[in-house]
């Protein structure tokens, strides 16, 4: 803990803050003009050699725990858009538990901010004897997932002290971008839209400048939930994943119950639940699922469901239309980019929840920063 906390009270302070510096590190000389025809491109050293194999590879499996594993969830719909090839999702400790499929023409990606990782690091080597291309995605150099895989990246975010991950969240989805970027970089059909998120990627240093305006905002939003039981979070497609580590976030720095919900899910359980005393974040800013929230949210208002709206700038009028909320407008980015900008004000809110209620913010109790037993 060498590292100062500079003007801030709290390394987790410090490290959401620095999001744009530490972003802007781990996309350092990695986005590039390339080829004959000069079209901007990623250049992911570590993947040179293996990208290849990685394009031949019959499917691609994300392995991690914790905000790692949800990092890789976000990232999960732009690889199946640009690489064409199946991704699915693995909870470490559970693919070890079950013994889980891993095949020789597999590409397992495992994700971690310590690299030391004890479950993650089962799973490597399981993955490894199962004959799998393992690929690591870590913020340590020299840490055991980064030599025990076969290639990779780092993130590049710099160290992170507090328990609760932030900084290395945004910076393994940026990664996980590029990753995405790199594998479907031979497609013709698909250059308009790697382009323009080539364009949104040297931009999010800016937009995660603009939401850290939200401080206050977030404090006082704080302030009026800080006797609260719980807050479930409630997205969908590329911000199911903002819904789960917001909620991680607020459980385990906040020690406040919080659950994540995939809102398509909402009719079949917890909508049982909703009624006017419990807080409910609505993840819908513009995309593709963005009508299937705006319903999701007409539902949650029907039974005077207490809402907080997560939305695109200029639609704090439309998402009140069918009910009172209180709205939080966020910069809008691509897509796949949105969970970056998303996360940060539940960061922000985890946080001031944290210590408006007093407890410790940079080492929870009964955590550990990185988890190295099973
Ligand atoms: C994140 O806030 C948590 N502290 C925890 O979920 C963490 O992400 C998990 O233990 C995985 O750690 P790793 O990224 O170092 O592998």
């Amino acid at each position: 803990e060498q590292i100062s906390k500079g003007k801030y009270d709290h390394y987790m302070q410090k490290e959401i803050h620095e999001q744009p510096e530490s972003l802007t590190t781990t996309m350092r000389g990695r986005l590039i003009r390339g080829g004959s025809r000069k079209t901007k491109t990623v250049l992911l050293g570590g993947l040179k050699d293996h990208l290849k194999t990685i394009r031949r590879s019959r499917r691609i499996v994300f392995i991690g725990c914790g905000t790692s594993y949800n990092a890789a969830l976000a990232s999960r719909p732009i690889l199946e858009e640009l690489s064409g090839i199946p991704v699915s999702m693995e909870i470490a400790s559970d693919l070890w538990d079950r013994q889980g499929p891993i095949y020789r023409e597999d590409t397992a990606v495992f994700v971690s901010q310590s690299g030391e990782t004890a479950d993650t690091l089962l799973a490597l080597d399981y993955a490894r004897e199962n004959g799998a291309l393992c690929v690591g995605i870590t913020n340590t150099v020299g840490s055991s997932i980064a030599r025990k895989t076969h290639c990779g990246v780092h993130i590049n975010a710099g160290a992170e002290i507090g328990v609760a991950s932030t900084k290395a969240y945004t910076s393994q989805i940026v990664v996980m971008v590029m990753l995405a970027l790199a594998i479907g970089s031979d497609t013709i059909s698909s250059q308009k839209r790697r382009e323009a998120i080539i364009d949104g990627l040297l931009d999010l240093p800016y937009k995660v400048k603009e939401v850290l305006k939200l401080d206050d905002e977030m404090k006082d939003l704080a302030q009026l939930l800080i006797d609260e039981q719980s807050l479930l979070v409630f997205g969908r497609g590329y911000n199911y994943a903002t819904a789960l580590e917001g909620a991680l976030k607020v459980k385990e720095v906040a020690l406040m119950h919080s659950e994540g919900i995939l809102a398509g899910e909402m009719k079949h359980g917890p909508l049982a639940l909703v009624d006017e005393n419990l807080p409910i974040a609505v993840i819908a800013t513009r995309d593709a699922c963005f009508s299937k929230q705006q319903s999701v949210i007409q539902q949650l208002h029907a039974r005077k469901g207490r809402l907080i709206v997560m939305c695109s700038k200029g639609d704090a009028a439309s998402v009140s239309s069918s009910g009172s909320c209180r709205a939080i407008e966020v910069p809008q980015v691509e897509d796949c980019l949105q969970p970056v900008i998303n996360i940060v004000p539940l960061q922000l809110l985890a946080y001031h929840l944290t210590v408006l209620r007093g407890h410790n913010v940079d080492q929870p109790r009964n955590l550990a920063k990185s988890v190295t037993t099973q």
